[in-house]
């Protein structure tokens, strides 16, 4: 174990919670460094089902939980989820979860204006979660955010409410045609969450200096995936922060000698939620099949995944982007009983074959796949845990895998459990 930084290879849902559950076991402290509460990590230990959307998933192995600056918190909604941890006997206090000074809160208004605009657009949705992620970075970005060292202090925190909300106001109702807000609501409202949560908050930057230098170990916890990348993703249809592993450093508060590994996680087929260019998508009984056996419906949204073939365009963007050392192969249970897998290996386009991924969603949308067609297995192989004991054909899907992106397969899960795993030495 050194110091790993974990992200979704793909369109996010990729199963990230359960390796991250996994891998903290072996580390010190686990950090979530970007996004909000639009991620749903699920988790199950003994059958017994945990899904977290802000607290990082290390927070089940009693390891320490940082959220970072990069990320933006809903402080209505960590409350609810600290609640809910501690009903489950696993309680989060200020020793094990730590909260950045500097991460910014979602304040109400952000949420209307999401709402609002998602509204006016129509069948043009962009398939935002409405939870005002985005509009808290956008404030972040333009200087008008509210952090948690603001919130902690109740003059400079009411003062800023009232200022941002004449504009804010102004917005709603004149551009957005929404409702308005009532700046003392949200004072006296947030001053609650400012007191429960107080004695989280820290220079997390500092406390994982600490952590390295007694020799502990952390886990980055990425939270969508690559393709979800507001710089690298498929713009517009992204998430408004870095998702690749270079944002781990930045959204964390550590320097890049500090990382020593990158894993991306990769889910053994394709799947994306909401709108926007998707080359190797299913519209047939295949994609059902893998869109029921998968369960995929996000544990956010409850939103249907659209489902398709693996992808190692996409695969190979992701190497590249985040600099992957190793990877972790999700969910290949569900890809049993197909009689063959196709993987998408290049895209047509116009007469050329294209092997990196393009940055217009015209030419995206435009691609047809190349594939190459595998042998399926028949088995079930959930209760397999070595490699050697999976079936020929599944040993084979994986090492063309590996073969296409020349990076190591690592981790296999063959199922949602923490011990349906396999490791491979
Ligand atoms: P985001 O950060 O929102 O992208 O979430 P995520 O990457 O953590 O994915 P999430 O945990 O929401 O979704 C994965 C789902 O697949 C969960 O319901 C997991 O319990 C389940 N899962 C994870 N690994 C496996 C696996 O190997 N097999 C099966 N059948 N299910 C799995």
């Amino acid at each position: 174990m050194s110091n790993i930084v974990i992200v979704g290879t793909q369109w996010g849902d990729e199963g990230k919670g359960k390796i991250v559950d996994l891998l903290a076991e072996f580390a010190n402290a686990v950090v979530r460094f970007q996004g909000g509460n639009n991620a749903g990590h699920t988790m199950v230990v003994n059958g017994e089902q945990f899904i977290s959307h802000l607290v990082p998933s290390g927070i089940l192995q009693k390891k320490t939980c940082f959220i970072g600056n990069g990320v933006v918190v809903d402080p209505a909604v960590l409350v609810e989820e600290l609640d809910y941890l501690t009903e489950k006997g696993t309680a989060a206090g200020p020793d094990n979860l730590k909260i950045s000074e500097r991460a910014h809160i979602i304040m109400p208004y952000h949420k209307q204006v999401d709402h609002a605009r998602e509204k006016m657009k129509g069948d043009k949705k962009i398939g935002t979660t409405g939870r005002g992620i985005g509009p808290a970075y956008e404030d972040k970005a333009t200087r008008r955010g509210i952090r948690f060292v603001e919130l902690l202090d109740p003059e400079v925190f009411s003062e800023r409410v009232k200022t941002i909300l004449e504009e804010k106001n102004f917005y709603l109702k004149n551009y957005l045609s929404s409702e308005t807000l009532d700046a003392e609501a949200i004072i006296d409202e947030y001053k609650k969450y400012g007191e429960r949560l107080a004695p989280h908050v820290t220079n997390i930057s500092v406390t994982l200096q600490e952590t390295l230098k007694a020799g502990g170990q952390i886990l980055f916890e990425g939270a969508q995936g690559t393709h979800l990348d507001i710089d690298h993703g498929t713009y517009p249809y992204v998430t408004s922060s870095n998702t690749v592993s270079g944002n781990a450093c930045a959204g964390a508060g550590v320097g890049p000698k500090d990382i020593t590994e990158v894993i991306g996680i990769v889910k053994a087929y394709t799947t994306r939620v909401g709108a926007g260019p998707f080359p190797s998508e299913l519209f047939d009984d295949i994609g059902n099949k893998i869109q029921e056996k998968g369960a995929e419906f996000g544990a956010t949204t409850g939103r249907r995944r659209r489902c398709g073939w693996l992808d190692t365009v996409i695969l190979n963007n992701a190497v590249r982007l985040n600099g992957l050392t190793g990877m972790a192969v999700t969910k290949l249970d569900v890809l049993g009983g197909l009689e063959s897998l196709n993987i998408c290996t290049g895209y047509e386009y116009e007469g050329e074959i294209l092997h990196n991924f393009p940055a217009s969603l015209n030419v995206l949308g435009a691609c047809k796949p190349i594939y190459e067609t595998l042998p399926g297995w028949s088995e079930d192989i959930s209760n397999v845990r070595k490699k050697e004991d999976l079936p020929y054909n599944t040993r084979k899907y994986l090492s063309r895998i590996e073969e296409i992106t020349e990076i190591p397969i690592y981790i296999i899960s063959v199922g949602p459990g923490r011990d349906e795993t396999i490791i491979v030495t």
